[in-house]
């Protein structure tokens, strides 16, 4: 699967000869799973026509500040357009546009939406060769580069003048695979490798029972997502659960009861650099699995129950130079529950939901947590969707491994 899937990409086109290839780099974008937007300059038009570039991207294509709608102007939001996109990439950037991008200019709603726009923007070069080594383009790459943009080099070949030397636009593909790499690069879990429980734990009382709890496995599952998109190696331990997932980066393996559970973690702790403990494992188990279904024959019936190992503390015990994390689902006293528990444990950070949250626990998609460190700084956050709720477990992790 590419970085790129599930990105919105803003393709702003100017008005170059190979603005025709644009077609091919909408494609791309579209078959590594990208949203694709598509802004361009009026002069672009004359070049490759909106009518191409809005039926590949499946999006209308904007080239003006607005546009009719039942005889009535209607404004194209631009600063709408630069909020929309996760990248912004503008393929070809003539010497014209590179210039007034590197002094501010805002005369069409391309370079509107340069100045809006938040996110990373790259640009493809492409105009004749010696407009390419001219000093006055130099000087727009660097400054355009002292903002933070990040340039795709122009290949040499033949140029639209017969000239032959630098200056032709990156081929569509050398584009998506340069954009791809630089991605990967930055991201800030690349090359750490990641073990994560999720769910439930289920303890067999005979062939057809068990005893286990609420748990949905939804906080882990999105742990391991959103590591993944942050570019770590994820063994995920799951316990039984309806969630799915599909990323190459993460390898779901399936558990049951709470020895299973044990097993798994410790053949992977070894090689992980970061274990996120956030299985709800069953406490206790019963003492003796009965090895035919129970019948009701009896008035009542007594099971005896055994503790089962506690996977977070055995970690705990053994771990060198892995950041360890476990969870607390406390109902009282939390944060001296937390804090105990984070010694006790052995643990790096504690997270911590209280179960006098609403909106936090077991079930729901959001959930209220407090983060506690080894310094025993406290750190409290609003109700969130649980994938925000993953981001800000994950980036209080990279920012202590950075520090
Ligand atoms: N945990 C574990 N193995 C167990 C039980 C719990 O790895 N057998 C982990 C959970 O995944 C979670 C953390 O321990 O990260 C907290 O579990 P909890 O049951 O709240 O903690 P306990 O130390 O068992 O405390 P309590 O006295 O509240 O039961």
């Amino acid at each position: 699967m590419s970085v790129l899937s599930g990105k919105h990409i803003l393709l702003g086109i100017t008005a170059g000869i190979a603005a025709y290839k644009t077609a091919s780099l909408v494609r791309l974008f579209i078959k590594a799973g990208a949203q694709v937007k598509v802004v361009m300059t009026p002069a672009a038009k004359d070049f490759i026509t909106p009518l191409t570039l809005s039926t590949l991207s499946k999006n209308p294509v904007v080239s003006s500040f607005t546009h009719e709608e039942d005889d009535n102007a209607v404004w194209n939001n631009h600063v709408e357009l630069g909020l929309w996109a996760d990248l912004f990439i503008i393929a070809p950037a003539t010497a014209n546009t590179l210039s007034k991008m590197a002094h501010g200019t805002s005369d069409n709603i391309l370079l509107a939406t340069y100045l809006s726009a938040k996110c990373p923007v790259y640009f493809a070069p492409a105009m004749d060769l010696d407009m390419y080594k001219h000093p006055s383009t130099l000087d727009s790459f660097k400054t355009l580069k002292s903002f933070g943009n990040i340039m795709i080099p122009a290949a040499s070949g033949e140029l639209a003048s017969g000239l032959v030397g630098e200056g032709r636009m990156a081929e569509p593909e050398d584009i998506v695979s340069f954009i791809e790499s630089d991605i990967l690069k930055k991201l800030p879990l690349r090359g750490n490798k990641i073990l994560i429980t999720a769910g439930p734990t289920y303890e067999a009382i005979d062939p057809v029972r068990f005893i286990g709890n609420h748990s949905s496995g939804k906080m882990g599952f999105e742990i391991a997502k959103v590591a993944a998109d942050f570019g770590a190696e994820v063994f995920l331990i799951s316990g039984p659960t309806h969630q799915k997932v599909h990323h190459s980066l993460i390898t779901v393996i399936p558990v049951t009861s709470a020895s299973e559970m044990y097993q798994a973690v410790h053949e992977y702790f070894e090689e992980v650099d970061i274990a996120i403990l956030s299985a709800a494992v069953a406490d206790f188990k019963p003492k003796d699995i009965a090895s035919q279904k129970i019948k009701k024959t009896d008035a009542a019936l007594t099971l005896e129950l055994e503790k089962t190992q506690d996977i977070l503390a055995s970690l705990g015990k053994i771990k060198k130079h892995q950041y360890l994390v476990g969870f607390a689902l406390e109902t009282n006293n939390e944060l001296e529950n937390a804090k105990d528990k984070l010694e006790r444990k052995n643990l790096d950070l504690i997270v911590l939901n209280s179960l006098n949250d609403p909106g936090a626990g077991f079930k729901s998609d959001t959930n209220k947590i407090t983060l506690i460190d080894k310094a025993k700084l406290i750190q409290s956050f609003e109700l969130k969707s649980k994938s925000e709720v993953a981001r800000d477990i994950l980036n209080k992790i990279i920012g202590d491994l950075h520090a």
